[in-house]
């Protein structure tokens, strides 16, 4: 099988084709510190190829909820060195993520600072998880150019702190909706300066931040996480393709480990622009190693192998039922169902308690 096959990815070779998805499983300390459960978490999914942590937040300003770990002071790193350190221990290589929430968050877990956005255009029709219950979004304050260029540099700092903290590399996540997704957006971005008005303006950002990463990280260890037709959290494009096929092309100048693309998850019916299929649109267009997310099985992971335009499944809501899913392929055995009720915050339960295959 093509999944359970070694794999180079940047300089290291991988186990497997299979990587962890990044997770956030709200379960570290309100000061952002991971604790020993998200060790013993980790350690539990290192026969994974490739983990790649929950999304880490870069600053204070890039929290969106609660409970979500951060990378930006030494408390925040020293607690990240035990993970990365037991998951070496078993020869597994973990990657980052590193997230700034942007207008996806709330004052509320914000110390009463309204979120940040390329534009004064809050989410509508959604709700967002916060301290204090479920909570509509608030209009989120428009950044300024120094605001947007300290945030470039933040992200460096945080890729500076997680080599620091023994990480193999970085993903920058720029999907899903969150900042770097939000610049890339006409529907979030309204901006009339270099980083709004034009493809290349709304690129300009995620391009800025990618440079940062790899100056921070170095060549090889530098990958992204991006969602062209995903619509989730009010991002829209006129036309994605018109968007992402000049910003991959971009990316493909930079000396990236992967790309990591999305497959739409919602239906497209309203938006028939929309191409239907992620891999074939915009897999293609990527001189990177390219990494296939998104609602993939055992057998449809292996096709997706076999068409050659990906070289590595990611598998998110698998991982957090069956810490041992390699295993499982490679058995075909029967796979665990995840509590969606344990997804977010709380201890053990749902978290580091899902059983392994019995020997
Ligand atoms: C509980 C949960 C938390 C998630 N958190 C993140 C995250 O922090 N960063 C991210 O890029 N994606 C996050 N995702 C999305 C996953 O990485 C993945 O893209 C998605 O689950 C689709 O893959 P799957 O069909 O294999 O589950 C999360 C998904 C789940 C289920």
């Amino acid at each position: 099988m093509k999944l359970l096959e070694k794999v180079t990815l940047g300089k290291q070779t991988l186990k497997n084709a299979i990587a962890m998805a990044p997770m956030t499983r709200s379960r570290a300390t309100a000061d952002g510190i991971v604790q020993e459960l998200t060790v013993l978490y980790y350690k539990q999914r290192a026969s994974a190829g490739l983990i790649i942590t929950e999304g880490i937040n870069i600053s204070e300003q890039a929290i969106g909820s609660p409970y979500t770990p951060g990378i930006y002071n030494q408390e925040q790193i020293e607690a990240w060195k035990k993970v990365t350190r037991s998951v070496h221990d078993d020869g597994d290589v973990i990657y980052a993520q590193l997230w700034h929430t942007g207008r996806v968050g709330h004052s509320i877990d914000k110390n009463g600072n309204l979120p940040v956005a390329p534009s004064a255009i809050g989410i509508q029709g959604q709700q967002h998880y916060t301290a204090q219950g479920m909570q509509d979004y608030e209009t989120p304050q428009e950044l300024s150019i120094e605001e947007i260029k300290k945030i470039v540099k933040d992200y460096g700092q945080a890729a500076k702190n997680a080599v620091a903290a023994g990480f193999d590399g970085v993903e920058l996540h720029a999907a899903f909706g969150y900042l770097p997704n939000q610049f890339l957006s006409e529907s979030a971005n309204k901006r009339t300066d270099e980083y709004g008005g034009s493809v290349e303006n709304r690129n300009r950002f995620v391009l800025e931040v990618m440079q940062e990463l790899v100056n921070a990280a170095g060549s090889d260890k530098v990958g992204i996480k991006i969602s062209p037709t995903i619509y989730y959290n009010n991002i829209e494009n006129s036309d994605p393709e018109a968007q992402f096929k000049p910003l991959i092309e971009a990316l493909n100048e930079l000396p990236l480990a992967y790309l990591h693309l999305m497959n739409g998850m919602f239906p497209l019916d309203h938006l028939p622009h929309y191409p239907k299929d992620a891999m074939e649109t915009f897999g293609k267009v990527s001189r990177h190693l390219v990494i296939a997310n998104a609602g993939y099985t055992r057998e449809t992971g292996e096709a997706e192998l076999e068409k050659g335009i990906a070289k590595i499944i990611s598998y998110g809501s698998p991982f957090v039922a069956n810490p041992d899913l390699p295993k499982r392929f490679e058995l075909n055995a029967a796979l665990n169902q995840p509590d969606l009720a344990t997804m977010y915050g709380g201890g053990e339960k749902g978290y580091t308690d899902y059983p392994f295959l019995e020997n």
